[in-house]
């Protein structure tokens, strides 16, 4: 595994968030995390970024234990969070706002232009759209953009907080395509958040179900698919 989550407990003042769960993710797969609005998807993510410090739990990166580290620690160790809601810069360009992903990794001017470039082999509208503010994109363009952005810094594990939500059918189509290239060309594991249960288990290799804090099934995304309380509960019976 290269992160393995145990025993996780997160609470928001009194109010806890999380119960116990375990997470993990094996090197180079993607593994989804599915479950209702308010069920801790996003309070999982931000426990793995130490954006929110659980009470009680390990979490290990590559074996290296995370619970102690502050944010950008955790960042430089090679976490990317794409977070729900993409937070791109929306008055600086496209172009800036890729920059921005590679802050802190001290490329030298010739590695940036080779990242620049591998980001607009990957997503072509962005280097059309290279020098136009972030905010004149698309919601699909947009998530292309917080997606490169976070691929600017060479990532060991991405994470991606609900990337197809407000985009249309055929964009959220596109946008999972890409992040299995991602997956396959690249060989970064990725953790995939998603409501869209049925996209997210069609692309993923492992599921974890969370529910009211708690994960309540781990296994195949394939198994799942077939699994009778999970058709029932998310894929519409
Ligand atoms: N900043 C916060 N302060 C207090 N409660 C929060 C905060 N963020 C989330 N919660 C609560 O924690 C629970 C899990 O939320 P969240 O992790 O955002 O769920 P999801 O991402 O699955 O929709 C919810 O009950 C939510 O209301
Ligand atoms: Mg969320």
């Amino acid at each position: 595994m290269i992160l393995e989550a145990v025993n996780i407990n997160t609470f928001y003042g009194s109010v806890q968030a999380l119960y116990d769960v375990n997470f993990s993710i094996a090197a180079n797969e993607i593994t989804s995390v599915i479950g209702a609005n308010g069920a801790g998807k996003s309070t999982l993510m931000k426990s793995v970024m130490g954006i929110v410090k659980p009470k009680s739990g390990h979490i290990a990166f590559n074996g290296k234990e995370l619970t102690a580290m502050v944010p950008h620690h955790i960042v430089s160790a090679g976490i990317v969070y794409v977070p729900e809601g993409r937070e791109i810069f929306p008055k600086l360009s496209v172009r800036v706002n890729l920059e921005m992903g590679a802050f802190g990794k001290k490329y030298s001017k010739q590695e940036l232009n080779r990242k620049f470039e591998e980001m607009y082999a990957l997503f072509p509208i962005l280097k059309e759209r290279q020098k136009q503010m972030a905010d004149s994109l698309s919601g699909g363009e947009q998530q292309m953009l917080a997606i490169a952005r976070g691929l600017m810094s060479d990532p060991k594990l991405i994470m991606f907080d609900e990337p197809s939500l407000g985009l249309a059918p055929v964009v959220v189509d596109e946008l999972f395509d890409i992040i299995q290239n991602i997956n396959k060309e690249k060989g970064i594991p990725i953790v995939l958040v998603e409501q869209n249960a049925y996209m997210a288990l069609s692309i993923s290799d492992t599921c974890h179900v969370l529910e009211n804090g708690v994960v309540t099934m781990y296994g195949r995304s394939s198994d799942l698919m077939n699994d009778d309380k999970v058709r029932s509960a998310y894929l519409g019976g």
